[in-house]
């Protein structure tokens, strides 16, 4: 792909976003309920900017088959928006003649963050180029512009666990809130292999509390005390107790109706395989599970899952120490 066409060019800039996944209270959290989200680094997108010697800006994104001039593509493309709005906030009104490769390992469409941290390396990448230097609180709320217009509702969740890069406790519309893990603790992601539009989840939610508000804003207050609780033991080191809030939380997310049989296929399988607890993470029906385990069980939980079906998996440490690199 880019590389042959590349080779000679010379790299001016690095910049990279990890994934993320949220360990409790995912769609509440569009309803102004607490949510817990952590940074996975085991997945990342990372973006180089080279000089190229053609004129105009020169998109590779081999993850979705994208290898495009800026200018062919709509404004309101996903990356296209993120290169326009960085420019206009920097001032740009000359387009520079660049290369931009943008290589993800994070599955997209899959609860894991990918298009917020594509946002996210996209954004560091190219004000670093244009030597315009902005800070965490910038670099977030260009993503979450990005992220609004291409997710219809988004609480904002995702461009603020990656911008940070430190487990957040979120609830929209309010300072940032970071926390400490007091004690680090073990956690196998498990993708169904599905993709699923988070818009569409969300979207779905949005009509049943419509029709439904009072057994939705319970479920939601319900999911708001797990996050809560949930926050609190990790602060203290409790982790234990983290099991069983994963496993009350998949229940109201089944409720709320974003499980898929593919998930709870997953879920089932890691608790009877020994993990302490499981649940859903993200927008559902589709996408990616998460299980709490013992670190010794971690490779067996993920055994487990494959022969469940799942198409993949990672073995992620929530810690201190993991979360403090750039
Ligand atoms: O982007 P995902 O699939 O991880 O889901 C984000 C979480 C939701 O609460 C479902 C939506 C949102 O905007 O917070």
């Amino acid at each position: 792909m880019g590389n042959r066409r590349t080779r000679n060019l010379l790299s001016l800039v690095k910049a990279s976003a990890p994934g993320k996944i949220i360990l409790f209270g995912e769609h509440a959290v569009v309803y102004n309920r607490p949510a817990l989200a952590v940074p996975v680094t085991q997945v990342h997108v990372d973006v180089e900017i080279l000089d190229s010697p053609r004129v105009g800006i020169l998109i590779h994104s081999p993850g979705i088959d994208l290898h495009a001039e800026l200018n062919s593509l709509s404004s309101a493309h996903p990356i296209a928006l993120v290169i326009l709005k960085v420019f206009k906030l920097c001032g740009i009104s000359q387009t520079p003649d660049l290369a931009i490769n943008i290589l993800s390992t994070i599955p997209v469409a899959s609860g894991l963050g990918s298009g917020a941290a594509v946002s996210v390396a996209l954004i560091r990448a190219l004000s670093s180029y244009l030597l315009h230097s902005l800070s965490d609180n910038e670099i977030n709320s260009l993503a979450f512009e990005v992220e609004k217009l291409h997710h219809g509702t988004p609480s904002g969740i995702d461009n603020t666990v990656i911008t940070y890069n430190k487990p957040v406790y979120f609830i929209k519309g309010q300072p940032i809130e970071t926390f400490k893990v007091g004690r680090s603790f073990t956690i196998v992601i498990g993708d169904t292999g599905i993709s699923a539009l988070t818009k569409e989840s969300v979207g779905d939610v949005r009509s049943l509390w419509l029709r439904d508000t009072v057994s939705f804003e319970n479920y939601f207050n319900e999911i708001a005390q797990i996050a809560l609780i949930g926050r609190r033991s990790i602060e203290s080191g409790k982790t234990e107790l983290l099991g069983e809030l994963m496993d009350q939380n998949h229940a109201l997310l089944q409720n709320l109706t974003v499980s898929s049989p593919e998930l709870d296929k997953l879920v089932e399988a890691a608790r009877t395989a020994g993990a302490l607890g499981a649940k859903l993470s993200g927008g559902g029906r589709g996408g990616n599970m998460i299980a709490l385990v013992e670190q010794a069980k971690a490779e067996s939980v993920a055994d487990a899952l494959i022969s469940a079906g799942a198409k993949r998996t990672i073995i992620t440490e929530i810690s201190q120490e993991g979360m403090s690199q750039g």
